[in-house]
Order: structure tokens, then C-alpha cells, then sequence
């Protein structure tokens, strides 16, 4: 198979060991730096380019599309989806995996569990909106935020009307949630690939910290996840339509809630942690859904 990696830095982890993967198993891989692809948009005939020639020739990608490049990285997605390509993740999956609100609302409509969430426009709603949730403490996050930045606690009722105003007065989308404090800054990350939880770890923040992310100082170690916990992740990637997720799970007194799904889940802590090739399994995956007798040619 000939696999695009959709990433800017063929330096990083998830990146270099995507295209490992895929060679040792006698892939060919292209790693595309998508900001450097432009597009022409045709009914006759559909194009994309990069560096003033045609883009190799490819059938199957796998995007890594950064979180503040969604909109172009997606176009390019879709783009190459209209040549056919095959996406692991659907443009349009990944669209929607980057508006929180969004995410949640698709999955609430497929009873997936969730801690209690909230939005509004207007300041004058915040009172009750904080009680909509269940009351302070509250956790208050930016729609469209990642890596733990944009995730506030407020204890106190006071701090919350504070942080949403503020937000609010920035014209910044946000969402208020309730506040699993049983879980102690801790969190499941469980990698999704096709329909099957391939690896899983729990996420735990620094002690003086309420987030695990990684990025913010959280450690991790390997996790066995129960079959209900199981169940939840494979079903929320479901329901967001991705092939290749990071579902983070929290585990509260009512069993577990769905905090998010991640469509370009970094490979890095994962893997270390688990041992596990999970870029391997990627690659598997791709080689399930495209075997050769179904691998389309868009070049020629
Ligand atoms: N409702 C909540 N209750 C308890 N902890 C939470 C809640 N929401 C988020 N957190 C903590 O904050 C971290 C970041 O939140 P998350 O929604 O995953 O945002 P991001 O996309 O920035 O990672 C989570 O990993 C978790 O540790
Ligand atoms: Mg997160």
C-alpha cells in the first residue's frame, strides 16, 4: 500500500513511528506536510498539490492534523477523499471531534454517558447555568481547546461567575461541566483502532494539578480497563465515526462518563507506557479495510 501521513514534522514521535510501522510491514509511505498541499476544486477533475508537482500518488492516509490547523488540515483531508483516498479518519469525523460541544451532543443523543454539561451565550444565565451542572465546583473548558490548556476548576461559585464573564467577555465559546471530583485527577486514555480498544493507560495529574494530561505534568502507568469501560470507548468512537481515537474515560460514582475523543491521539505516552505497537495496529487496520483488490487509483 502507498500510505500518506498527514503531519508538519516528520521529526515527531507519533509521526516517525507511524512510518516505521508501515514500512516494516512493507508499505510505502509519503509523510505530507498538509499546510504545503493546495488544492484545485473542480467538478471535471479534482487536484491537489505540493511543491508545484501533482501529490504522489496514494491510497490510504492517516492524518495528524494539529489541533490549531483543523480547518485547513480538513480541507485537504477532504480534498484527498474526493480523489479517493481512503481516510482513516473521515474529514468530517474530524471536524467534529475538535468543537467539544458538538462531540457531546452527538453522543448524548446515543445515550453515551457524560458529566453534566452546560452552555449558554449570555452572562445573564450563569447563575443558572452553574446550577443546571449541579452546582461549584464546576469545571469550565474552551470549545475548542487541547492539551489541558482552556480547562479551568472553579471551587467556588464566585470564581466561576468570574472565569465564565471573563470568557464570555472574549467572545470565547466555552462549555461548563460538572465536576468528577471521585476521580481524583485521574483519567483513562483508551486508544481506539477500528472497532477495539488496543491499548489503555490512566492518566494521573501532578498533585497540584486537577488535569492529567500528560502535556500538563500528568504521569501515567497501564491500565486493564473493565468490559464496561471497554464498551464505552469503542462506542464513542463509534458514534464520532473515527477508526483511529483517544477516548479519555473518567471513572465516577455512576460508572464511566465519556470526557472526550481525540482524533490525532499522540502516540507517544501510550506506547512507552503499554509496550504496545499501536502504530502497528494502525497499519493493521489499514490493510483490513483496503486490501489490495480494493485500493483505488486517483492518478491516471
Ligand atoms: N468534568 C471533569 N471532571 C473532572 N476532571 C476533569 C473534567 N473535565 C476535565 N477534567 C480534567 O481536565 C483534563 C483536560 O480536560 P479535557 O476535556 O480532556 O480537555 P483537553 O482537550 O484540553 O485535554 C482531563 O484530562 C481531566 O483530567
Ligand atoms: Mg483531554
Amino acid at each position: 500500500m502507498k500510505i500518506g501521513i498527514l503531519s508538519r514534522n516528520k521529526n515527531l514521535y507519533s509521526t516517525r513511528r507511524l512510518k516505521e510501522a508501515a514500512e516494516s510491514r512493507r508499505h510505502e509511505v509519503e509523510i505530507i506536510d498538509y499546510l504545503s498541499c493546495y488544492m484545485n476544486i473542480n467538478s471535471e477533475k479534482t487536484t491537489i498539490h505540493i511543491d508545484g508537482a501533482d501529490l504522489p500518488y496514494l491510497d490510504a492516509i492517516i492524518p495528524r492534523i494539529g489541533a490549531n490547523r483543523t480547518f485547513y488540515g480538513c480541507a485537504v483531508v477532504r480534498q484527498l477523499e474526493l480523489m479517493g483516498v481512503f481516510s482513516i479518519n473521515p474529514s468530517i469525523a474530524i471536524t467534529r471531534s475538535r468543537d467539544k460541544l458538538r462531540s457531546l451532543q452527538l453522543m448524548a443523543r446515543k445515550k453515551i454517558g457524560m458529566p453534566i454539561t452546560g452552555f449558554a451565550n449570555s452572562p445573564d444565565d450563569i447563575d443558572d447555568l452553574i446550577k443546571l451542572v449541579g452546582g461549584v465546583p464546576v469545571v469550565i473548558k474552551l470549545i475548542e481547546g487541547t492539551q489541558g490548556m482552556g480547562v479551568v476548576l472553579a471551587e467556588t461559585k464566585k470564581a466561576a461567575q468570574s472565569v465564565i464573564q471573563a470568557f464570555m467577555g472574549l467572545k470565547a465559546n466555552i462549555i461548563v461541566q460538572e465536576y468528577i471530583k471521585e476521580s481524583n485527577g485521574c483519567d483513562i486514555r483508551c486508544f481506539v483502532v477500528g472497532e477495539r480498544v488496543v491499548a489503555s493507560i490512566k492518566r494521573e495529574a501532578s498533585s497540584d494539578d486537577f488535569r492529567s494530561n500528560l502535556h500538563r505534568g500528568g504521569s501515567a502507568i497501564p491500565i486493564k480497563i473493565s468490559k464496561e469501560e471497554r464498551a464505552l470507548a469503542v462506542k464513542a468512537a463509534k458514534v464520532m465515526d473515527l477508526k483511529c481515537a483517544g477516548v479519555d474515560i473518567l471513572r465516577s460514582d455512576r460508572g464511566p462518563l465519556i470526557m472526550e475523543v481525540n482524533s490525532s491521539p499522540g502516540l507517544e505516552g501510550i506506547e512507552t507506557i503499554t509496550g504496545i505497537d499501536v502504530a502497528g495496529e494502525i497499519i493493521k487496520h489499514l490493510e483490513k479495510i483496503l486490501p489490495s483488490g480494493k485500493r483505488k487509483h486517483y492518478h491516471g
